[in-house]
């Protein structure tokens, strides 16, 4: 267990004390109260985020790793400590591990372009499974068609978790990295990542883990699972937009060529010849999102202070109280039945568009996503252009759950 999930291990988890610390969730719309059941998009922010951002801005704002001055000090001090906030939340080693990015997105085409460079060959193979984000499906893609290697995809079944034995009879000596989803942001389902991670490293591959939808709902311990490379974004763990974290093995980083050119990354340029700088910077070419790696920080500071399994119990709670609400709704199909998932329902109700759906609970004050959440691969293996879902955070309460429970119901009332 990551130290983050042990601080506060028995503590109890207030839902009312935690939803305080958000200010947009006491705002209506069409004067209706806000319940906010898009989580798995973005997360909405606490106000010591927001706190963290204007400080920022109002006090230290300054390039950083470049000034002599105060306010260049200062702010390196503020940046660097949200990197190792994220260390200590991911447990990784080092601070030399963690390399920040614009989101999930930008780690994963980081490990993907770089590795096509480093280590993909034609007649190499990579792995993926049927639950991926396009973030995790394009990305090899292109590697694949740019350096001859295969993309092979591990099949889901009918319930949304990944088929074990046909993951497993997808590795090969061939396989050279496997990236595979912590958590599916259609369905919900929790990968058993360490296992994957183990199997794909006896046929000596090498495991990315996309944890966009893990971070705000299940402990991450990228020792613990023993992965390679962790990507995360802020933003879907109440951190702003913008700013993201790549996790990778230092031996490992420290073999692959950098990505990006540019300031930061070097210690010394001529015309002839660019000495780079060492782990993490390597990786982090021109100024980077300074305000990003401090809010970060904050977020992460404020998800230690919560009892983080009693509030991922909180959110396995709600989730049963809607499975159990909609249950016997007529036409009502729930897509992604995994025995371990995250709050995530998303669903189908027959004559009814989950368009129309959403657009009908907006007008309610409920906000959910509806469509392919772009996981159009996901969407296919059940034979459905989309889905209406709502994902539940840590703030969400049963009133939320209620509400959407009724809402439901009322709209599917009206179109079906
Ligand atoms: N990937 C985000 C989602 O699932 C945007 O909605």
């Amino acid at each position: 267990m990551s130290q983050a999930a042990a601080i506060n291990r028995d503590k109890g988890f207030d839902v009312l004390d935690t939803r305080a610390q958000f200010p947009i969730l006491i705002r209506t719309v069409h004067e209706k109260p806000l319940v906010y059941l898009d989580n798995a998009a973005t997360t909405q922010k606490p106000q010591v985020v927001i706190d963290a951002l204007t400080d920022y801005y109002t006090r230290i704002n300054a390039n950083i790793h470049r000034g002599v001055h105060t306010l260049s000090g200062e702010a390196t001090d503020a940046a660097e400590g949200g990197r190792e906030d994220v260390r200590r939340f991911l447990n990784a080693r080092s601070t030399s591990e963690i390399i920040f990015t614009r989101g999930t997105t930008e780690a994963i085409n980081l490990v993907a372009q770089t590795l096509v460079l480093d280590l993909l060959k034609p007649g190499d193979e990579v792995v993926i499974t049927g639950l991926e984000h396009h973030s995790n499906i394009v990305p090899w893609q292109q590697a694949c068609a740019r350096s001859g290697a295969m993309l092979r995809v591990a099949p889901i079944n009918d319930r949304g978790e990944v088929d074990p034995e046909a993951y497993q009879a997808l590795l090969n000596a061939r396989t050279r990295i496997v990236a595979i989803s912590h958590v599916s942001n259609a369905l919900g389902t929790v990968n058993p990542v360490a296992e994957m991670t183990r199997s794909a490293h006896a046929v000596g591959a090498k495991v990315l883990v996309d944890g966009a939808q893990a971070t705000a709902h299940v402990p991450v311990d990228v020792q613990a699972i023993g992965c390679d490379f962790y990507a995360l974004s802020g933003h879907k763990m109440f951190a702003p937009t913008g700013i993201g974290v790549l996790y990778g093995r230092e031996t490992l980083l420290e073999q692959m060529s950098p990505w990006q050119g540019g300031g930061d990354m070097i210690k010394t340029v001529s015309f002839e010849h660019t000495e780079y700088n060492e782990l993490p910077y390597k990786f982090e070419a021109g100024t980077p999102n300074i305000e990003g790696m401090i809010a970060l920080g904050a977020a992460v500071r404020f998800l230690e202070g919560l009892d983080l399994e009693a509030a991922y119990a909180h959110e396995h709670a709600l989730l049963a109280q809607v499975s159990a609400g909609l249950d016997d709704l007529p036409g009502l199909k729930v897509v992604g039945k995994a025995a371990h998932k995250t709050g995530v329902y998303s669903f189908t109700i027959e004559g009814a568009h989950s368009h129309d759906l959403g657009v009908l609970l907006d007008g309610m004050g409920i906000a959910i996503r509806t469509g392919h959440h772009c996981a159009m691969p996901v969407m296919s293996r059940y034979g459905l252009s989309g889905t209406a879902r709502a994902s539940f955070a840590l703030y969400n309460t049963a009133e939320d759950a209620a509400a959407f429970i009724a809402g439901v119901r009322r709209a599917a009332d009206m179109l079906v």
